[in-house]
């Protein structure tokens, strides 16, 4: 393990280029648990044709046993060579040759999960970002682009089957009892898109037709048992394909297509060329199984990995610093693919709502995940300047804000400008790899088609600055003219590295709802030129716009749809918010105008400790009641609406230091208040949904009617009867969404839910995804819980036979359940909760750095604690940084939450 001690910061500015090229490589793997033997075969040639003979040759390689070296046919004496803990270096090479290196390598002691590892008996590889150094020697740096052969060899019996990216060239048994396949990838690749798998496997595959009339053969390999499970993923990976080629032109570039499946992987799901590799949370998808939001995601994965084909494979990244260029872009992707695929074959309306729902979900994500990060002490650039550990960079701000400033470009420039810009991007970078300003760059030249008076310049400062920027806005209306003068002013808090920050370009989408409930047509009076279509250009620190033909008593409705990712303090008067979450004309922000009254209302019961009497605790029941009314809303907007927010966004949200125990029972007391004041609408809601059930079907009707359902029963079970339906609701359920929903529900507010869950886990004890749900649902039990001491009941889980802090699912059902979603117990006063979480990232640290990494993320924002959280919170960070052989990964996020 590398010394943090020396941790090494890298800097973005120091960017240079390699001394040579990887021309071809070929690999042999003689696969064995114990020692696979990897051979390979590199031709070099200098990276620039006028280029001095003579530049040493720089390989990384980690955990590697070395057996020999040659260069061009000789064989290297270790006088020829220098060798670290990290690299191997021929110094004096030749601008051109061939290097042929061996090493060997155990994959049954790979418990890191990076490089080449074993799950359940197969083999398999994780190599973004630097798992290939742990492979073989070789440049590990994406803007290395090779052409692979593989060749695999492996016992024909245990691992029947072997592969790797591309076409399979050939296919041989061999006298051993061993067997050989050749694989050869007609795409030059960097070296974290390579992947091998290999293992007792079974598939299921079609066959498609490009649009150039080729066949394709697509394939989802699982071990076996599980064939059931793979039905959809296939169908969203043929949607995906279609959707891609009709949207943005692209089409598959391979002949075959393969998904494999592993219960052992560190994060969602890899975009190795041609190879895909997914966690198979993110693959098995059916009913019994699944919740809706699994669906969901499965959907989202297959097409984000897929969609990376493009926007991450062809074109790739030439540095890490440059993650966003195909992370955020390819987010951005499968946000508007799960949107158009929710939409699909409804009407207008209907679509409209499926739509909202779907941005919805996305914006309480950034809110919840993205804004603290923004806020805290590993706040940093969708473009980061610097890091220590790569792994600790794959970041909401990296793939959510990145995808929200590819939604601010796509919003600048529209659909088709935004399309023209990614044909400028393919044709300017096919296989290279680029930088995110080379992404900039193409869609510049795309807006000045248009508007050849527009750049992107200052647009670019949401590339290199952090922290989410603040707008204020106030308004007055002039009576005599007809005008509303709307002043914004924007500002954003230092972040480490970043005290002063020029102003941001923000896209504010407008409308002007007036007292009728209609939008006015917008007219700007000024500036000039600073409205386009609903659109107003923000572009100052402080700004006034003055639109005119404005009636009395409209409301203003500011960046509709989220049109900038932003904190927006506006000053509305509590009757208007209730106006706007009654009639704002834009679905997004009217579901906000209705949030921020439960905010407002929950604050106001944290303030006043407990009491519900206050005028906004009354006002948002009034809003409720109308919400539980109100015919126009679809069932899935609607049960967004009566949701409150959550206790991770309302922690952010709050002016100074926050109590996580208190703001719980606070969100708790509102929930009871409206429940209780609200029971017969709310049970007339979930029985006209609960009696009439069809069979299980995924999709956004459907959806939306099973989350309304279960947000009205989420209200009901503060008490009787709801405890009562949810009990037989998960009796009588035929899907995982309303049988885990019940089940959750009673887990945490029922006194008691033993026998709901000993039923659970006895049929589902073989089924590890729904194994790790039982797990969390219990990690997740509030203070607020009747019995008493969730935390002993945490503890509990971690000594339980199918508890293992190995499968990364597993940890996460517990750890990240309990230190990231459970605020209440986490946080509880006597410190216990932050003892426990930081034995349990040391431990983690010894075995899977990358995932303790992000475990050890739950105090990143431990100064926003009242004081003494505060003093609890820094013993156990500091108990954590005073242990011998923490990793870089769980160092550097330490070291920087105690500053
Ligand atoms: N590129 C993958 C994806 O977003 C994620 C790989 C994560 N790897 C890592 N070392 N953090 O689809
Ligand atoms: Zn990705």
């Amino acid at each position: 393990m590398k010394n943090p001690q020396s941790a090494v910061t890298h800097y973005r500015k120091d960017y240079s280029t390699p001394n040579h090229r990887i021309d071809r490589t070929l690999l042999e793997f003689d696969l064995d648990a114990e020692s696979t033997l990897v051979k390979s075969r590199l031709d070099f040639s200098p990276w620039h044709l006028q280029q001095a003979e003579g530049l040493p040759i720089v390989l990384d390689g980690e955990d590697l046993q070395l057996e020999c070296v040659t260069l061009d046919g000789k064989l290297l004496d270790e006088s020829l060579y220098q060798q670290t803990d990290t690299q191997l270096i021929i110094p004096n090479a030749p601008k051109q040759g061939t290097l042929e290196i061996a090493v060997r390598i155990r994959p049954s002691g790979n418990t890191r999960l990076e490089g080449l590892y074993m799950s359940n008996g197969n083999f398999f590889t994780q190599c973004e970002a630097q798992g290939f150094r742990r492979i073989t020697y070789f440049p590990d740096r994406p803007d290395v682009l090779s052409r692979f052969t593989v060749t695999l060899r492996a016992d024909q019996a245990a691992y029947p089957v072997t592969l790797s990216n591309g076409n399979l060239i050939d296919s041989q048994k061999l006298p051993d009892g061993k067997h050989r396949t050749v694989w050869e990838d007609p795409f030059p690749k960097p070296a974290y898109l390579f992947a091998l798998v290999a293992g007792q496997f079974v598939c299921q595959e079609e066959s498609i037709t490009k649009s150039n009339g080729q066949p394709a053969l697509l394939q989802v390999w699982v071990e076996p048992g599980n064939l059931d499970k793979t039905d959809f993923a296939m169908q969203s990976l043929k949607h995906a394909i279609e959707w891609d080629r009709q949207r943005f032109g692209l089409d598959l570039d391979l002949d075959r297509f393969m998904i494999v499946a592993t219960a052992d992987f560190n994060m969602g799901a890899m975009e190795n060329k041609g190879l895909n590799i997914f966690n198979t949370k993110f693959v098995f998808a059916n009913p019994q199984l699944a919740t809706d939001i699994d669906f969901e995601n499965v959907e989202s994965v297959v097409g984000h990995e897929y969609f990376h084909n493009w926007t991450g494979n062809r074109v790739t990244c030439r540095d890490w610093f440059q993650l966003s260029l195909k992370e955020g872009l390819t987010v951005f992707r499968d946000q508007e693919f799960s949107a158009d695929m929710l939409a699909k074959g409804l009407d207008a309306q209907q679509a409209a709502s499926a739509r909202a729902v779907k941005r919805i979900d996305d914006v309480k994500v950034l809110r919840a995940a993205q804004f603290p990060e923004d806020a805290g002490p590993m706040a940093h650039p969708i473009r980061p300047d610097s890091y220590q550990e790569i792994n600790n960079f794959y970041t909401v701000t990296v793939y959510e804000k990145g995808a929200e400033v590819i939604r601010m470009q796509h919003t600048l420039l529209g659909e088709e400008q935004f399309q023209r810009g990614m044909r400028i991007y393919f044709d300017r970078h096919d296989g290279q790899a680029a930088t995110c300003e080379d992404f900039v760059a193409a869609m510049e030249t795309a807006l000045q088609e248009i508007k050849p008076d527009q750049d992107l310049k200052q647009f670019r400062h949401w590339y290199s600055q952090a922290g989410t920027p603040n707008v204020s806005a106030s308004w007055h209306y002039k009576a005599d003219e007809s005008e509303l003068v709307l002043t914004l002013k924007q500002s954003c808090a230092p972040t480490p590295g970043q005290a002063e920050k020029p102003a941001f370009h923000i896209p504010v989408r407008i409308g002007l709802v007036s007292n009728t409930g209609l939008d006015l047509p917008l007219q700007l009076k000024s500036p000039k030129n600073a409205l386009s279509g609903d659109i107003l250009n923000f572009t100052e620190t402080e700004q006034v716009f003055v639109f005119q033909g404005v009636a009395k008593g409209t409301v203003p409705s500011l960046f509709r749809g989220f049109s900038a990712p932003v904190q927006v303090r506006a000053e509305y008067s509590l009757e208007e918010l209730v106006f706007l979450a009654r009639h704002d004309n834009d679905p997004f922000n009217r579901w906000d105008a209705g949030q921020q009254v439960f905010t407002q209302a929950i604050f106001e019961i944290y303030q006043s400790s407990g009491d519900t009497s206050g005028k906004l605790v009354q006002a948002a029941n009034l809003m409720m009641a109308d919400l539980l009314e109100d015919p126009s809303l679809s069932d899935g907007f609607r049960a967004l609406a009566i949701a409150l927010p959550s206790e991770n966004t309302l922690f952010e949200l709050f002016d100074g230091l926050v109590d996580p125990v208190a703001l719980h029972f606070a969100r708790q007391t509102l929930r009871e208040y409206l429940a209780a004041c609200n029971q017969g609408p709310l049970l007339k809601l979930y029985q006209a949904r609960a009696t009439h059930t069809e069979r299980y079907e995924y999709n956004a009707v459907a959806a939306g009617k099973r989350a309304l359902k279960n947000a009205s029963l989420a209200y009901l079970t503060v008490d009787e009867p709801g405890q009562s339906l949810a009990r037989s609701q998960f009796l009588s359920a035929d899907n995982m969404t309303d049988r885990l929903g019940a089940l959750n529900l009673l887990a945490h507010n029922a006194e008691d839910a033993q026998s709901e869950l000993d039923q659970f886990f006895n049929m589902f004890q073989k089924e590890a995804l729904a194994l790790d749900k039982w797990f969390m649902t219990q990690a997740t039990t509030p203070a607020s819980h009747p019995a008493g001491n969730p935390l002993e009941r945490i503890q509990a889980l971690l000594k339980h036979p199918a508890f293992n802090l190995k499968n990364p699912n597993r940890a996460r059902s517990v750890l990240a359940a309990f230190a990231m979603q459970n605020p209440s117990v986490f946080h509880q006063h006597t410190g216990v909760g932050y003892q426990l979480w930081a034995s349990l990232v040391i431990e983690l640290n010894a075995i899977n750095p990358q995932v303790a990494g992000r475990m050890a993320r739950a105090l990143d924002r431990w100064s926003k604690l009242t004081p003494s959280l505060q003093t609890q919170a820094r013993a156990a960070l500091e108990k954590i940084n005073a242990h011998d052989g923490l990793s870089p990964d769980v160092h550097e996020i330490i070291s920087k939450a105690l500053g």
